[in-house]
Parts: structure tokens; C-alpha cells; sequence
């Protein structure tokens, strides 16, 4: 045997026997740490030891390689409470939806957040023909492939339909209404609002 082989065989020994040290939260040895350890502030995991990897940090700040927390935080995490009264929207700014079922009067009074532009109603139509098309048919005539086996469905021009306000569409795709089932598990508050824009050309046509 080489010295070169008898050096790495008992480097490679001290190693195994080392490495196997793990328990609780100590990984053991650990090959290539940097992989292991984000450089990046984690929101939830933070190592607070400025130590920590002190061996192989290119830092200029002093600190060890693995040190990352964010310590003008409580309990150093990046992710932080909320102001108190804040009302979470999502990203084109609608607020969440907090009408019951029965509360359908109030719901036909809101307004539709977004415009009637031919980009929402491209997208309205699209999501039309995957959720509603098959009951309410592909122009809202109740023509829909299901529509003779699931009696009741109405056509969107009957005179009961024609003036459903675009709060009482939404209300209804959200939370069914009578025969019709619920579809607000199904697609985002923003996909409903595009669906009733679609609706609505569909009344008036
Ligand atoms: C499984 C078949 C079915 C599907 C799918 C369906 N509907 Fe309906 N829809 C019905 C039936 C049946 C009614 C009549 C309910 C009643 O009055 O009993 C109805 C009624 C309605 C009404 C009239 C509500 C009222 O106040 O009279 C609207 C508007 C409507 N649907 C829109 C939609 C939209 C938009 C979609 C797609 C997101 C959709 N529906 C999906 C069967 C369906």
C-alpha cells in the first residue's frame, strides 16, 4: 500500500467515525456544508452561532460561513406578524370575500373589479367553457351537453336571468345557488369576476 492510499483509507476512517456522531440536531460531518446551509436569510430557520462555519467563510464581516440570522427581528426570523387591523388582499387588490350564502341581496350589489376589456373576456370565455359550458352550453342557451340529464338549468337570456347584477353571478358561481352547485372551492375570487364579465355579454347577446 502507497502512503498516498494508507493516508486517505484512515482519512477516510476518522471521517466515517466522526460523521457518525449524528443525532438530534447535529447532521454529523457534514461533505460540502455549503450546499447544506442557505447564504440567503431563511424566513423560518435561522443559525445564530457567529461561528458557525467559520472555518470556510469568505465573509468579509468577520462571521462564519453559515451565520444568517436577522437578528433586528423577533426570535431572528425574517418573517414578521402583520400590522395589527391588516386586511390581506390579493395581488390585483381584491379583498376576500365575506358574504354567506343567504346573503345574495347584499352580493348583487357589488361591483365587478375588473373592466370589461376583450383581455378579461378572452379570459372570462376560457374559464366559461371549463366550468360552465357543459350545463349552461357555449353561448348560456342551457343547451349544454348535461343540461338535458340535469334538469333546470337556465338559459342566461330568460327574462329571470337577463338582469342578474354581476355581484349576484359571482355570488352565485361562488356558492351555488338551489340546483346549482358551488364552484368558489374551485378557482380564485379573480377567475369568478372574470367568468361573470363573460356572463354578462352573454345576458345581453
Ligand atoms: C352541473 C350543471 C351546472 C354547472 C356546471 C353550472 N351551472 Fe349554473 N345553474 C345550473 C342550474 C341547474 C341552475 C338553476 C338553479 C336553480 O334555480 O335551481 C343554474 C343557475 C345559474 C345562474 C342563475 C342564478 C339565478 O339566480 O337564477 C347563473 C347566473 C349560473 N348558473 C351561472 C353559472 C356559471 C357562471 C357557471 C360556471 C362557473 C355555472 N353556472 C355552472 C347548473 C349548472
Amino acid at each position: 500500500m502507497t502512503n498516498q492510499i494508507k493516508v486517505f483509507l484512515s482519512g477516510l476512517a476518522v471521517a466515517s467515525i466522526v460523521g457518525c456522531t449524528a443525532k438530534g440536531d447535529n447532521p454529523g460531518l457534514e461533505y460540502a456544508p455549503q450546499m447544506y446551509h442557505s447564504v440567503p436569510y431563511e424566513p423560518l430557520t435561522q443559525i445564530k452561532d457567529e461561528s458557525a462555519g467559520n472555518i470556510i467563510s469568505n465573509r468579509t464581516d468577520g462571521k462564519g460561513e453559515f451565520y444568517n440570522s436577522n437578528t433586528n427581528n423577533p426570535y431572528a426570523q425574517n418573517v414578521r406578524k402583520p400590522v395589527e387591523g391588516t386586511v390581506r388582499r390579493n395581488p390585483n387588490d381584491i379583498l376576500p370575500y365575506r358574504l354567506g350564502k343567504d346573503d345574495i341581496e347584499a352580493a348583487a350589489q357589488i361591483e365587478n373589479p375588473f373592466p370589461d376589456t376583450p383581455e378579461i373576456q378572452a379570459e372570462g370565455k376560457r374559464l366559461y367553457d371549463q366550468f360552465c359550458a357543459h350545463c349552461h352550453g357555449a353561448n348560456g342557451k342551457a343547451d349544454g351537453k348535461v343540461a338535458p340529464v340535469y334538469a333546470g338549468v337556465p338559459s342566461y337570456t330568460a327574462p329571470a336571468q337577463r338582469n342578474l347584477s354581476q355581484g349576484h353571478v359571482y355570488h352565485v358561481i361562488t356558492w351555488g345557488i338551489r340546483r346549482m352547485g358551488a364552484h368558489g372551492s374551485q378557482m380564485s375570487s379573480d377567475k369568478r369576476w372574470k367568468i361573470a364579465r363573460y356572463v354578462q355579454k352573454l345576458q345581453q347577446q
